[in-house]
């Protein structure tokens, strides 16, 4: 297992390990991201037979044990699954999640009890801030959620945006007909009249850059991006609800 280290943003470090037996021929990419202020922020875990080779990535950037915050989208293996290696790696890190996540699942699973923030709650790193933001159900999960980074405007997105292969670090180009495509393969996202609502609510931030958890990061315009995506779930949630036949009195 080999994960390669990208600066994709200033001082923003996506550690990304390609494995090509998920979702072959194309193969599929396990990604975390590094934010690197006075309060260094990691956002996904990796699963637990990834810590060994993300520890070493991150440790070409920073001794491991500064990590201050740890953060991910929702509760699911690759998100999540060496949470408390990273903690015992890193003394002084904390968890940090939206209050369902800590309430359901955190406060149970994790070594060291994590930190609930409300929506839209922001945390000062040190010359940053990251402000977490609920979206739930939105790919999935109940406890779903996402992270921005104000000073760069960077969000970090999660699985929204899921697309396979290996493609480069950062593109410029459309992102939305790949995420489509992945679509079709895994049906991960769950399809509910509030998910094109949420994917919106994120495009009114007009991030400069999507920090994609599965396949390559973007750089552009990205609330473009969002509603397009957001366009893309109407559609569907439309065509799988049944036409409404009136019943006559
Ligand atoms: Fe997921
Ligand atoms: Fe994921």
């Amino acid at each position: 297992m080999n994960t390669t280290v990208t600066e994709i943003g200033d001082r923003i470090y996506r550690l990304s390990t390609f494995v090509p037996e998920v979702a072959p021929p194309a193969g599929f990419v396990f990604n975390q991201f590094l934010i690197d202020a006075d309060e260094p922020v990691l956002f996904h875990c990796g699963g637990r037979r990834f810590f060994p080779s993300v520890s070493a990535a991150v440790a070409t950037v920073m001794p491991v044990e500064k990590i201050r915050w740890i953060g991910f989208g929702h509760v699911e293996s690759d998100e999540c699954g060496s949470m408390n290696l990273w903690l015992a790696a890193a003394p002084q890190a904390e968890i940090i999640h939206g209050l369902t996540a800590c309430h359901v699942s955190l406060q149970d699973l994790a070594d060291r009890p994590p930190r609930a923030l409300a929506d839209g709650e922001s945390i000062d790193i040190g010359t940053r801030r990251i402000r977490y933001i609920d979206t739930p159900h939105v790919p999935h999960g109940w406890e779903a959620g996402v992270l921005f980074e104000e000073t760069t405007r960077a969000l970090f997105c999660g699985d929204l945006f899921t697309h396979t292969g290996n493609g480069p670090a950062l593109v410029e180009t459309d992102i939305v007909a790949p995420a489509m495509a992945a679509e079709d393969i895994f049906h991960a996202t769950a399809l509910t009249p509030t998910t094109a609502p949420s994917i919106r609510k994120l495009a009114a931030l007009k991030p400069a850059m999507l920090a994609v958890m599965h396949g390559s990061s973007y750089r552009g315009n990205a609330a473009n991006a969002l509603h397009a995506l957001a366009g893309y779930y109407e559609q569907r949630l439309g065509a799988a609800l049944p036409t409404r036949t009136l019943i006559p009195a």
